[in-house]
C-alpha cells in the first residue's frame, strides 16, 4: 500500500524532529483501515485493531477486557489531521457494538507532540499511561540505610504481596483494573520471573522486605515489539515498583532504584524505561525525579463508546 508507505516515510522525519529519542516510524500492523481527508487535499489514515484479551491474561490487570487501538499514519501533518482521523474513528464506531462496558479505545502517541495531544484531549481520550525513558548514567555513590538483595524463589511471599499493593493503588489512579484473577495471575507470573533468575530486586529494613522493584532485560532490534517504541538497544524495563504503604514518602523507593540503575547498567543497558500513570500522584513526581521523562503518552478512553 504506497500512500501508507509514503505516509510513515514523512512520519518518521516528522518523530525525529519533535524527539530525538523517538525511533522510526513502523510499518503499520493489520487492521481496518480508516482514512480521513484535510483540508488542503490531503488525506490521512489509520490502522485499527480490535482485540479481546482472555480472562485469564495478565493484560487485563491493566487493560480492558475489549479493545479498539488505533495507529494513526499522519505523515507530516499535525493536530488538525489528528482530530480528522479521530472524528472518522468515532463515526467508525457508531457503526459497531461497543455495548461492553470493560472496553476501550486506545492510542499510544509520542508525548512532546502538543497539537496532536489537543485532539485526544477534545474528542475524550485521557492520558493513562506514559512509557517514559531514562538515558543518564546510573549514580555513582549512593547511601544506603537498606539492605537491599536479588530476590529468589524464596521470596515469592513478599514479592506477591508487594506487587498487589502496587496494584491496589494503581487501580485508584490510573490503568489498573481490579480483577478477581489478580493473586493468582501475580503469583504465577512473579513465580516464573523468580525461577528463570530474573532481574528482581527487594530492600529490607530489619530482615523485613519493604519494597519491590521487579524488571526485565528488553532488546529493540528490528523486527521486535520494543523496536517501535524504543531506539534499538538493550534496555532494563522496570515492570513493577512498589514500596509497602507505610514505608511510602521516607526515601526507599528513591535508595532501590539508584541500586537497580547501577545494577542494570552493570549489565549492558543503554538505558531504563517504565510505564507510569499521570493522575499517580506518587509516582508521577518519583519518577522525573528520578531521571525519566515521557516518550510515548497512551491515550484512552474507557469504556470505548465515549469516544467523541
Ligand atoms: C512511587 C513509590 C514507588 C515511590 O517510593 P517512595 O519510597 O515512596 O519514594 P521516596 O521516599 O524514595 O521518594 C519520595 C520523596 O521522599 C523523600 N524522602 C527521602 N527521605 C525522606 C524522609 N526521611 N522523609 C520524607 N521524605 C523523604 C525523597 O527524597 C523523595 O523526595 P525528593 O525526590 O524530593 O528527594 C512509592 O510511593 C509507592 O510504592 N507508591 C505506591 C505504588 C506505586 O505508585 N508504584 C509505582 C507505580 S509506577
Amino acid at each position: 500500500m504506497s500512500m501508507a508507505r509514503g505516509l510513515v516515510t514523512t512520519q518518521s522525519a516528522r518523530f525525529a524532529s519533535l524527539d530525538p529519542l523517538l525511533p522510526p516510524a513502523a510499518e503499520p500492523p493489520e487492521g481496518d483501515v480508516l482514512s480521513a481527508a484535510l483540508p488542503d487535499g490531503g488525506r490521512v489514515a489509520g490502522m485499527l485493531s480490535h482485540q479481546v484479551n482472555p480472562q485469564h491474561s495478565i493484560t487485563r490487570l491493566w487493560s480492558a477486557t475489549e479493545v479498539w487501538e488505533l495507529v494513526p499514519l499522519l505523515g507530516s501533518a499535525g493536530g488538525a489531521a489528528m482530530d480528522a482521523l479521530l472524528r472518522a474513528w468515532r463515526h467508525r464506531m457508531d457503526a459497531l457494538d461497543t455495548s461492553n462496558p470493560d472496553s476501550s479505545c486506545v492510542v499510544h502517541w509520542p508525548s512532546r507532540d502538543a497539537e496532536a495531544t489537543r485532539a485526544f484531549l477534545d474528542h475524550g481520550m485521557v492520558p493513562l499511561s506514559v512509557l517514559s525513558v531514562r538515558t543518564a548514567p546510573p549514580p555513582t555513590r549512593t547511601d544506603r540505610t537498606l539492605t537491599i538483595r536479588r530476590a529468589t524463589p524464596a521470596d515469592l511471599e513478599p514479592v506477591v504481596e508487594l506487587a498487589l499493593e502496587e496494584l491496589r493503588y494503581s487501580s485508584f489512579v490510573g490503568s489498573t483494573v481490579t480483577r478477581r484473577e489478580a493473586p493468582a495471575l501475580k503469583r504465577r507470573t512473579m513465580g516464573e520471573r523468580l525461577t528463570q533468575g530474573g532481574p528482581v530486586w527487594l530492600a529490607e529494613r530489619d530482615g523485613i522486605p519493604v519494597a519491590l522493584a521487579e524488571c526485565a532485560i528488553v532488546t529493540s532490534e528490528p523486527g521486535t515489539a520494543a523496536s517501535v517504541r524504543l531506539p534499538y538497544g538493550r534496555w532494563g524495563y522496570v515492570n513493577c515498583v512498589s514500596v509497602l504503604p507505610g514505608a511510602r514518602g521516607t526515601g526507599v523507593g528513591q535508595q532501590l532504584m539508584a541500586h537497580v540503575h547501577q545494577e542494570l547498567h552493570r549489565m549492558g543497558t543503554v538505558g531504563t524505561y517504565l510505564y507510569y500513570n499521570p493522575p499517580n500522584p506518587l509516582s508521577s513526581v518519583f519518577w522525573p525525579r528520578q531521571g525519566y521523562r515521557p516518550l510515548w503518552t497512551v491515550w484512552e478512553v474507557r469504556p470505548a463508546d465515549a469516544l467523541r
